[in-house]
This record gives structure tokens, C-alpha cells and sequence, in this order.
């Protein structure tokens, strides 16, 4: 049974002043501790309780990809606490074109307390937080989505109530939802299986580094291309898209070729737990209502792709909920790097 970890210990984990740019940076128990906090906000978000503690202090919110979620989550999220919040589109300021990466962080850094940044290569938000001199938060890139590793893994202790979890990943297990989910359960002993074709799978150097923490941490970790195997049993079955933002519209075919045998659909949700819940971080294409959708729909007649409709609008499946979650935990994150109170909530 998953206890709150503040009672726990009876003491308060000080994130103050931390950036969060991969989970691989931080302990079990200070993921738990954001989880804990997490669930905090939550209830005084129902209960409408007023919780605008980061009064006076502003974020400035960087996408270079599109997003729905993560943006919503941050706004709102900052909103709650009271914070100022600047929206500042990549394309519409100097970054990049006419300042260098390090310049602007210095910049931001000086007119701001927190900076989130959505984008391509790891190292362009690692080199933010290495000059703002604030925390800087990953709100995705093309190796890392961490803030989505807090809602999801809230969302699994909310949903399941259970010791010992396995969380069977399928699709392209190479991308940046799959390597932040294989690090997290690594650090918090949850079991993880990668289902796909062998050239879909996470990096050799960062399965070593997991495979090193899942030692201490209790997990098991797997990677097959048999879905009887790695979905048996899965108290959660968890796919994303196949190809992810910034990949070439080229790579589809190849893509679709690959992964089709690896959709989640009936027969997956059958093999695994009889109370598995069905995750996915969402935007998913499972039916013909977007204009991505309808054009691979045109060129390779398959009209839902890593998940069907089905299990995607079935009891099964908590990704409304996760989503959700989403907003308190990057609120859980916010405060907790953020507040500089003596006594925290
Ligand atoms: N899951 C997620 O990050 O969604 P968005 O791309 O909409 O932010
Ligand atoms: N793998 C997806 C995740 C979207 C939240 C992408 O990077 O597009």
C-alpha cells in the first residue's frame, strides 16, 4: 500500500531552487514527496481552498513544439498560486536567431523566478538551467518528458491499489514518454516492460543506467518484441504515438509497418491484470478527428493507430484522469521549487 512519504519520514524534502530536467536527476523519495504534494493541491483545488502562495513571483513559458496539456498545466497551475505567467513563443523572440541560448537564460533568469522550456535536444534545456540561475522545468524534449512522469505515476497510485505494479509500455519504445517512464519506474521499484521491434527500443547507455538503479530500487526490467510476453499480467498497458513531434512526416511508413502489430487493442487489454488501466499521455490517435489522422488515414488506409478506439474510450482507460493530474502535480513542482517559506504546506 503506497504511503504518503511526508508522514512518513515526518519531515519535508527541500527541492528549493531545483530545476526538474530529467527524473534521472532525482531520488525515489523526492519524486514520491512532488507526488504527495501533488495530491495535496488536488484536494484543495475540489475543496476550493485558496492556495496563491507564489504570490509576487513570475514563469516564463517556452514552446518550441506544440502543446496542449503541459501549457494548460503550467498556466494554470501557476495561476493557482498566484503567480504572473508569460506565454513567449519561441518564434516570435530572439532566441535562437539573434541570441544565443545561453544569453537569453541569463536574461530570463534575471526577470524571472522559473523558466519552462519545451523543445528538441536535451542539452538545449540543460544549457538554459545551467545560466538562468533559476529553476528551469523540461517540459519536453526529444529524449525526456518528466513533468509527465509525475501525473502518471499519481495517477497509478490513484487508480491502483496495490503493492507491486507492472506497467507494460508498447509502440516506440525509444521515444522521450518511454526512456522517462523506464527511468521512473526504475527508481521507484515499479516492474517495466518495453514492447516493440528491436529498433524501437531505448538507448543502450541510458537501459545500463536503469538497469543499475532498478538493482537498488527492487524493479524488474524487460524488452521483448512478444506482446504475450511483456503485457502478461501488466497491471498497466501504456502506449504514446509512433511518431513523435519533429520526426519527419517520412518516417510514417516505416513507422506504421513496424508498430501495427504492437497497437493496444482487446486481445492486450486480455492478456493483461483483469484491473489493468489503459494510460497514454496523450494527444492519441485512435480515430479519424484530426486533420494527421485523416491524411494517414488517405495514404495508408488505418484509421486508428497505437491505441484502438475501443480501449481508448473503454473503463479501462484513466488517461482524462491523467491528464488532469498533469496540472496538480506541475503545481506540486512549482511550489516545491519555488516557495521560500520557513514552514511549507
Ligand atoms: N502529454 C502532453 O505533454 O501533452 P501536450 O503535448 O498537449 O502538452
Ligand atoms: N512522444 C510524444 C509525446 C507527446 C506528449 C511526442 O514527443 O510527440
Amino acid at each position: 500500500m503506497y504511503v504518503d512519504a511526508t508522514k512518513k519520514r515526518g519531515i519535508n524534502m527541500d527541492l528549493r531552487g531545483r530545476s526538474f530536467l530529467k527524473i534521472l536527476d532525482h531520488s525515489k523519495e523526492e519524486i514520491e514527496y512532488l507526488i504527495d504534494l501533488a495530491m495535496r493541491f488536488k484536494e484543495m483545488k475540489r475543496d476550493k481552498i485558496r492556495h496563491d502562495y507564489l504570490r509576487g513571483k513570475n514563469i516564463v513559458l517556452l514552446f518550441e513544439k506544440t502543446s496542449t496539456r503541459t501549457r494548460c498545466a503550467f498556466e494554470v497551475a501557476a495561476m493557482d498560486l498566484g503567480m504572473g505567467v508569460t506565454n513567449l513563443d519561441p518564434r516570435s523572440c530572439q532566441m535562437g536567431k539573434k541570441e544565443s541560448t545561453e544569453d537569453t537564460a541569463k536574461v530570463l533568469g534575471r526577470m524571472y523566478d522559473a523558466i519552462e522550456y519545451r523543445g528538441f535536444a536535451q542539452k538545449v534545456v540543460e544549457e538554459i538551467a545551467l545560466n538562468a540561475g533559476v529553476p528551469v522545468y523540461n517540459g519536453l524534449t526529444n529524449e525526456f518528458h518528466p513533468t509527465q512522469m509525475l501525473a502518471d505515476i499519481m495517477t497509478i497510485r490513484e487508480e491502483l491499489n496495490k503493492d507491486h505494479i507492472k506497467v507494460c509500455y508498447l509502440g516506440d519504445a525509444a521515444n522521450n514518454v518511454a526512456n522517462s517512464l523506464m527511468v521512473t519506474c526504475a527508481k521507484l521499484g515499479i516492474d517495466f516492460s518495453a514492447c516493440g521491434p528491436s529498433s524501437l527500443m531505448p538507448e543502450k547507455h541510458l537501459v545500463e543506467i536503469c538497469q543499475d538503479i532498478a538493482l537498488d530500487s527492487g524493479s524488474k526490467l524487460s524488452f521483448s518484441d512478444k506482446i504475450e510476453k511483456a503485457a502478461k499480467d501488466a497491471d498497466v498497458i501504456y502506449t504514446d504515438v509512433w511518431v513523435s513531434m519533429g520526426e519527419p512526416d517520412s518516417v510514417w511508413k516505416e513507422r506504421i509497418e513496424l508498430l501495427k502489430p504492437y497497437q493496444v487493442n482487446d486481445k492486450v487489454m486480455a492478456l493483461a491484470s483483469k484491473d489493468a488501466i489503459f494510460m497514454h499521455c496523450l494527444p492519441s490517435f485512435h480515430d479519424l478527428d484530426t486533420d494527421i489522422a485523416k491524411d494517414i488515414y488517405k495514404r495508408f488506409k488505418i484509421s486508428e493507430m497505437e491505441v484502438t478506439d475501443k480501449v481508448f474510450r473503454s473503463e479501462k482507460s484513466v488517461v482524462y484522469r491523467q491528464a488532469e493530474n498533469r496540472m496538480h502535480t506541475i503545481k506540486a513542482l512549482l511550489y516545491a521549487t519555488l516557495n521560500d517559506e520557513e514552514e511549507m504546506i
